[in-house]
């Protein structure tokens, strides 16, 4: 049985809508595999009253919270520091509450890498292929060039969004923002494939390009995880290409903010069994 004292440390996820979150189980689980004396609890948290509960969190000493969709930009301003992901990307994904001073990180892009390291995939210099240009994208796209990929070349619908991330990303390392329509003439271009866009959670999307052009030496990466395998995943294991869905990026960011909470290793593989138990 849960045992909550007085001692009990509170922490939390932000969202709205956030019924849908794996993050309670997740980081629950996580807080009970190591003996940490904590509960993490969703909080529906309506974007008008953003600025009330962060101040709710300083009042009540909340520890530390996650932030999802569509809270993620709106609290950067909320907060008193936040980290260089998340300032670059104007989006925090975790808080942490250091004697009433909030601390704002974004996990999200180097949970994805975490992830490919884990798997066994080196990026380093390698010309990498991001679908999406979008939150996800973005995140996705800076972690990629900070933690040591050569080239990343960013193809989205609105190609302008591309370019524009593109434009800001330059000083990071070698970037190019491409239309949807150009993506299959550079597959032969780049080893390592990213769809960050919304596209292939629906069971009718349509494919962003022809998924049986790809080339059995990528490794294509959906951060989609549910479907746990998506069409573009499916089709690129038929090609003989090595394939990673979106469970890793979840587990990892959490794992980074469970770190930047506790100080503590997390226990990954704890919260990847109950995520797969659940899924
Ligand atoms: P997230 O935070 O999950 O990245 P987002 O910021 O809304 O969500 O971004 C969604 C991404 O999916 C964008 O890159 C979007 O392309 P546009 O910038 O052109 O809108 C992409 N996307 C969504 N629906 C799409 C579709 N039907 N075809 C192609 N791309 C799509």
């Amino acid at each position: 049985m849960l045992k909550i004292t007085g001692k009990t440390d509170v922490y939390g996820i932000f969202g709205f809508p956030v019924k849908h979150s794996l993050s309670p189980l997740m980081q629950t689980a996580a807080f009970h595999a190591l003996g940490i004396d904590a509960v993490y609890v969703p909080f529906e948290v309506n974007p008008d009253n953003l600025k009330d509960a962060v101040t709710g969190l300083r009042a009540m000493n909340v520890k530390g919270i996650n932030v999802t969709v569509p809270l993620k930009e709106r609290i950067v301003p909320l907060l008193d520091k936040v980290d260089e992901a998340a300032a670059f990307l104007g989006a925090v994904n975790t808080v942490k509450n250091e004697d009433g001073v909030l601390n704002g990180y974004n996990t999200d892009g180097d949970g994805l890498v975490d992830s490919l390291e884990e798997e066994g995939v080196d990026i380093n210099g390698k010309t990498i292929l991001i679908m999406g240009a979008g939150g996800s994208g973005k995140a996705v796209a800076f972690a990629l060039l900070k933690r040591g990929a050569g080239k990343i070349i960013i193809a989205n619908r609105t190609v302008e969004k591309a370019e524009f991330l593109a434009e800001r990303l330059k000083s990071y390392g070698k970037v190019e923002a491409v239309s949807l329509k150009e993506v299959e003439n550079l597959l032969e271009k780049v080893e390592l494939i990213v769809n960050s866009t919304s596209l292939g959670m629906k069971n009718s999307d349509p494919p962003l390009f022809n998924y049986a052009l790809i080339p059995p030496s990528v490794t294509v990466v959906d951060i989609i995880y549910k479907p746990f395998k998506t069409k573009l995943l499916v089709a690129a294991e038929k090609k003989g290409a090595k394939v990673i869905n979106g469970l890793g990026m979840l587990v990892h960011q959490g794992a980074r903010a469970f770190r930047i909470w506790t100080g503590h290793e997390p226990p990954i593989d704890v919260m990847k069994k109950i995520l797969m138990e659940h899924l």
